[in-house]
């Protein structure tokens, strides 16, 4: 199935309840929260009460992304406010095994993601213990870069080695520059959840674009 997760980093944080509620009657099934620090990447975004507040009305699953130099510290804070998956960088300073196996403990469904200079094979020690890999198709940081095409093949390499493991259920998200052009390639490449920020956020019509985006993703 395809899944589609808006990335709430675009939409307008003044009325941010009253987005994920149109995103939801849009069509999304899952809702992308970019936490960042001003360390692991030069920006800050938002935290765990964010999440929190945002729970209380939120139908959809709550994709944590924590572009932060210590998940492990942090996994806690965003379970307890009512994570669905957790998504750390195997770049943070944290230990990758400890830091999955906490947020499995907190009861969140853990992930790992790779930014675009490191290679596939990193996170292969570690894809039996995780239920997603996010492979970032941008620089973590900002929202509205440019699709990096050339990722594709790790996208690939990742979920050839899921099939070989047997790990048939295992997400591949890919995160930056998705829209109705990049998203039939990511699909291709081997990605079911798909992370859009701008995309969805600037169009007039959110439930068209998140229709079109599922029709695009279908392979
Ligand atoms: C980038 C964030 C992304 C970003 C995606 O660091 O992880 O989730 O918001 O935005 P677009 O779809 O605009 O590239
Ligand atoms: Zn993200």
């Amino acid at each position: 199935m395809v899944i589609i997760s808006p990335s709430l980093l675009s939409c307008d944080f003044a009325r941010m309840g009253e987005e994920v509620t149109r995103m939801e009657e849009a069509g999304a099934q899952w809702m992308h929260i970019d936490v960042m620090d001003g360390h692991f990447v030069p920006n800050i975004t938002i935290g765990a009460p964010v999440l929190k507040s945002l729970k209380k009305q939120m139908n959809s699953l709550a994709d944590v992304h924590l572009m932060i130099s210590d998940p492990l510290k942090y996994a806690e804070d965003f379970a307890k406010a009512g994570a669905d998956y957790i998504t750390f960088h195997v770049e943070s300073d944290s230990d990758p095994v400890e830091t999955i196996e906490r947020i499995r403990e907190l009861g969140c469904h853990p992930s790992i993601s790779v930014k675009p200079m490191t290679p596939a094979e990193v996170i292969f020690p570690y894809l039996d213990k995780v239920d997603m890999v996010l492979v970032m198709t941008v620089e973590p940081g900002f929202g509205g870069q440019s699709f990096m095409a050339d990722m594709m093949p790790k996208v690939k390499a990742i979920r050839e080695e899921c099939n070989r493991r047997g790990l048939y259920d295992m997400h591949i998200q890919v995160d930056g520059g998705i829209d109705t052009v990049t998203i039939g390639e990511a699909a291709k490449a081997g990605a079911d959840v798909f992370v859009s920020g701008s995309a969805i956020f600037r169009a007039p019509d959110a439930a068209a674009i998140i229709k079109e985006l599922k029709e695009k993703a279908t392979v």
